[in-house]
């Protein structure tokens, strides 16, 4: 094993319905292996058993695949990482145990990664110079939070949503109007060709003094609006509309509470990261915001948008170069469903509280 960085890294990222591996060096990314379960599709969201069975039988040739593709043996590597929480606990036993597995057969320590740092590191992926300390928007279909970001492992919690998260309510509108699941892509495409002052969608908690955000209203407002005017079924040619109208009320409750923190921190950086950070209605607000307000943007590619091990890989690396190999020699730690570990404990503030 080398004796200091840059590490070599290999990484697994199973915590909701994508197989995913990769393998890092530093903060380069030698391969990035993704497979997006089609099964969920028919059910019209992620069913937790199916994706736990599919992550069994996919993950081996994933990361033969991400090892092979990086030009990587497994003697080349100098350790291992792995999502352990948050997310689906069938899905993140099969990532963590197969991970535990290979750390013991090959001798190799084994970072634990969060998911939502992951995401959050996907900005270092995108720009290797972003420094510390910056604000960061994760929006994805689970997590929609704004965080005050120190250092790696060192993340202040701002707020987070109360119910949905912002892709939760792309997908729950998606399937009112019978687009598919995920629906994200699929309102983005239609609502370039919409009109978002079309129907009146509320802004919930743009005007309330917390980080919080809240979008389950979102989807309600739609059901409702849905039965007043559209009784017999939503006519095709008024969905671009209505897709224009959903999105453009999402992205600006995101990025009007998201500049209230840039006030607020005096943040000089920004990323926005997650699945919705794909969507470009949202790329084009936050960049216009950027321009005109003066802080740097940081948005990452779309594969790193989306779920992808090379952002808990990087992650790792960050970890490995601050504590040393010898710290991830235990393999006493398991997979969480929850976001935060015991987050009150610490500090009863919400906007103090630290991401474990
Ligand atoms: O980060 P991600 O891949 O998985 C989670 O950790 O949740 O995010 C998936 C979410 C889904 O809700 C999907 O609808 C949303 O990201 N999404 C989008 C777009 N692409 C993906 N939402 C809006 N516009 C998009 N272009
Ligand atoms: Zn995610």
């Amino acid at each position: 094993m080398s004796a200091a960085a840059p590490y070599t890294l290999l990484a697994i990222e199973t915590s909701c319905d994508e197989t995913a591996a990769a393998v890092v060096r530093g903060r380069s990314v030698l391969s990035n292996v993704l497979h997006s379960q089609s099964v969920h599709r028919a059910y019209g969201g992620v069913v937790p058993e199916l994706a736990s069975r599919a992550h069994v039988q996919l993950i081996l040739p994933i990361v033969r695949q991400a090892l092979a593709e990086a030009a990587v043996e497994e003697k080349d590597l100098d350790a291992l990482a792995v999502t352990t929480h948050p997310g689906l606990i069938g899905s993140l036993l099969v990532g963590v145990n197969f991970a535990k597995g290979l750390a013991i057969r090959l001798r190799l320590p084994i970072v634990p990664v969060n998911h939502l740092e992951g995401h959050i590191f996907s900005g270092l992926l995108e720009d290797p110079e972003l420094s510390f300390p910056f604000l960061a928007l994760v929006v994805s279909g689970g997590h929609t939070a704004l965080f005050w970001v120190e250092d790696v492992g060192r993340l202040r919690l701002l707020g987070s949503t109360r119910d949905d998260a912002a892709g939760e309510a792309f997908d729950k509108v998606a399937s009112l109007l019978g687009l598919g699941y995920p629906g994200g892509p699929a309102i983005d495409r239609l609502a370039r060709q919409g009109n978002p002052h079309a129907f009146a969608i509320p802004r919930p908690l743009l005007q309330d003094p917390t980080f919080d955000f809240s979008f389950s209203g979102i989807k309600t407002s739609v059901r409702s609006l849905l039965t007043r005017l559209f009784p017999d079924g939503v006519p095709p040619e008024v969905l671009p509309d209505l897709c224009a109208s959903v999105q453009a009320a999402i992205v600006e409750v995101l990025l009007r509470k998201t500049l209230r923190a840039v006030r607020q921190c005096r943040a000089q950086t920004v990323v926005v990261a997650g699945g919705v950070a794909a969507n470009s209605a949202l790329r084009e607000a936050f960049q216009r915001a950027a321009q005109r307000r003066g802080f740097r943007l940081v948005l990452p590619r779309l594969s790193y948008c989306l779920d992808n091990a090379a952002m808990i890989g990087l992650v790792a690396h960050e970890k490995l170069c601050r504590l040393g190999p010898q710290h991830f020699r235990q393999l006493t730690f398991t997979a969480s469903p929850l976001p935060l570990r015991s987050p009150q404990k610490r500090t009863p503030h919400a906007a103090l509280r630290l991401l474990q």
